[in-house]
């Protein structure tokens, strides 16, 4: 596809939903004001950048992440109790670093957006590829949302337009039919309420905020809310608005979290094949 000639660097669009692939960027090197704002104009251009060929270390991945705001933790822990650090890895290897034998029931195979538990949610998550599976897939899939919006009859952006979710830890849990949270876990995560449309801080564009940590629709009965927002989550999830990104090594992606749904995809021999990505993630700001 034809280059993009308004950038510093060599960046071509992967696909129309969404998605750009940049070349000759060190992203192991200290970035400077003028790279770093073309960079986040490639960002809410196309949503998802793709620097290919990077080797960073972690210590380097964290530096270019806080380029962007304020680092985000990791929620979960560690089979050892331990907290993540936070440039954490992302993979189907085990401590003894063996492939395990089946997958567990995970969030990350469900669409969403990073976070949407918190009043104040991920802007951008990046994740570097280290090791791929050999046989292929373990690919990474975005839904754009901005384009699931666009997309509404005006009834439906009528309808929908006040309205507000609440989501929460226990419902992600719950809705991938993981163990449910206990007491303590779900005082530490309260529930939080955010708008259905939710309008991008930097673009104004308007987008549905969905993802499998709701719970329901404010002021909706069960069955109303349950329907609704499963019309909306496959309507903004089909094909055409979905980019699936196959990874090669040494790509280091970065995505907004603020328009697009993502979901890992279960697709390669995870009890043979070795995945390993190490995963940063960026604060953004309250939904509104
Ligand atoms: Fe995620």
């Amino acid at each position: 596809m034809a280059s993009v000639q308004a950038y510093p660097f060599r960046i071509s669009r992967i696909s129309d939903v969404g998605g750009a692939e940049i070349f000759g960027v060190d992203l192991s090197q200290p970035l400077d004001a003028a790279m770093k704002d073309a960079i986040m104009r490639a960002f809410l251009e196309f949503h998802i950048l793709v620097f290919r060929d990077q080797e960073l270390t972690k210590d380097a991945q964290y530096k270019f992440s806080e380029n962007f705001g304020e680092m985000e933790h990791h929620v979960g822990r560690l089979p050892n109790g331990k907290p993540y650090s936070i440039v954490h890895t992302v993979t189907n290897l085990d401590a003894d670093g063996n492939p395990i034998k089946s997958l567990k029931a995970e969030g990350n195979y469900f669409w969403h957006t990073d976070k949407s538990y918190h009043a104040v949610p991920s802007l951008t998550t990046m994740l570097h590829a280290v090791e791929l599976p050999e046989s292929g897939g373990g690919d990474t899939q975005f839904a754009n949302t901005k384009r699931g919006y666009d997309a509404l009859s005006d009834t439906m952006k009528t309808r929908i337009a006040d309205m507000k979710v609440e989501h929460s830890w226990e419902a992600s849990r719950r809705n991938v039919g993981a163990p449910p949270p206990n007491a303590a876990q779900i005082s530490e995560r309260p529930p939080v309420v955010h708008p259905i449309v939710r309008t991008h801080p930097d673009t104004g564009d308007k987008t549905l905020y969905l993802g499998h940590h709701m719970s329901h629709i404010v002021g909706l009965d069960k069955d109303e809310s349950d329907a609704l927002l499963e019309e909306l989550s496959d309507h903004t999830t089909q094909d055409e608005f979905v980019y699936t990104h196959q990874w090669r090594t040494g790509d280091y992606v970065m995505w907004d979290n603020r328009l697009l749904l993502h979901r890992a995809m279960p697709n390669y021999k995870f009890s043979k094949d070795r995945r390993l990505l190490h995963r940063t993630v960026v604060i953004g700001t309250a939904p509104y």
